[in-house]
């Protein structure tokens, strides 16, 4: 990626707006970042787009069957308006995902792919379903696991903090979300603070002091990157073999 500190917008489309408020607001890093103007967060209530009086976002399933479809007039209106933003710049370059368990699944790798783009849209479907016409309006499906959530929110604020994160000046240093863990398809090597041994008062545990390996100790810059290489290796190996392939 360049090294020009850009703006990220970043829209979610969603029933609960509520749900991500915190994250919305900031706090830590995403605060940081969005006070840096690296980062612009909002939700778009998906809800303001409903038909008629009441606000309807949704309707029975055509052929019979339980529960409410979200409609596709709607959620078009609604990606429409997230499309935009004020005072854009011609190429500016958009992406818009549909959050369900039927996508792609997530990984670093995508992370570093959307963190390219300057406008993320989000669509969170609902447990009941979605019309399938959605599927048409979005550039991607993703999916964060093989498990069923409730809704969209939770992947879409996931997906977001993985791709913030590997913005430049987001984590402070440009490099510090370089060479950590799957990045670079290992996991990361054992860290350790003060203090330099630690007592530990369980008659269970054999080892009751648990002591810094020394290597860490000892300032040679050259036999800890080693060291450090090789335990992440070994872990990797033991833990996760199928990142090595
Ligand atoms: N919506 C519900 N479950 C999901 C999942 N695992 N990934 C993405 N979106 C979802």
């Amino acid at each position: 990626m360049d090294n020009k500190k850009r703006i990220l917008n970043i829209k979610i489309i969603t029933l609960f707006p509520n749900f991500i408020e915190n994250f919305v607001e900031g706090f830590g890093i995403v605060k940081r970042a969005i006070k840096l103007k690296l980062l612009k967060i909002s939700s778009v209530d998906l809800r303001k787009f409903g038909l008629g009086q009441r606000q309807v976002v949704d309707g029975r399933p055509y052929g019979g069957g339980v529960g409410m479809v979200l409609r596709a007039d709607v959620i078009k209106k609604a990606i429409e308006l997230a499309q935009k933003i004020k005072n854009q710049k011609p190429k500016i370059k958009i992406r818009t995902i549909l959050l369900t368990p039927q996508g792609k699944p997530f990984k670093q790798i995508d992370a570093v792919r959307l963190a390219k783009y300057d406008h993320l849209v989000f669509v969170c479907g609902r447990y009941e379903g979605f019309d399938e016409r959605v599927r048409s309006f979005v550039d991607e499906e993703i999916s964060i696991g093989d498990y069923v959530l409730m809704g969209g929110e939770l992947p879409a604020l996931v997906i977001s903090e993985a791709v913030m994160r590997l913005r430049p000046g987001v984590l402070g240093k440009d490099e510090s979300s370089v060479g950590e863990s799957f990045s670079e398809a290992m996991l990361e090597y054992p860290q350790y603070t003060k203090p330099e041994i630690l007592e530990i008062k369980d008659l269970k545990l054999k080892n009751k002091k648990i002591k810094v390996p020394k290597v860490l100790l000892t300032g040679h810059h050259k036999n800890i990157e080693e060291w450090r290489r090789e335990e992440a290796l070994k872990r990797t190996k033991k833990r996760r073999p199928e990142l090595l392939n």
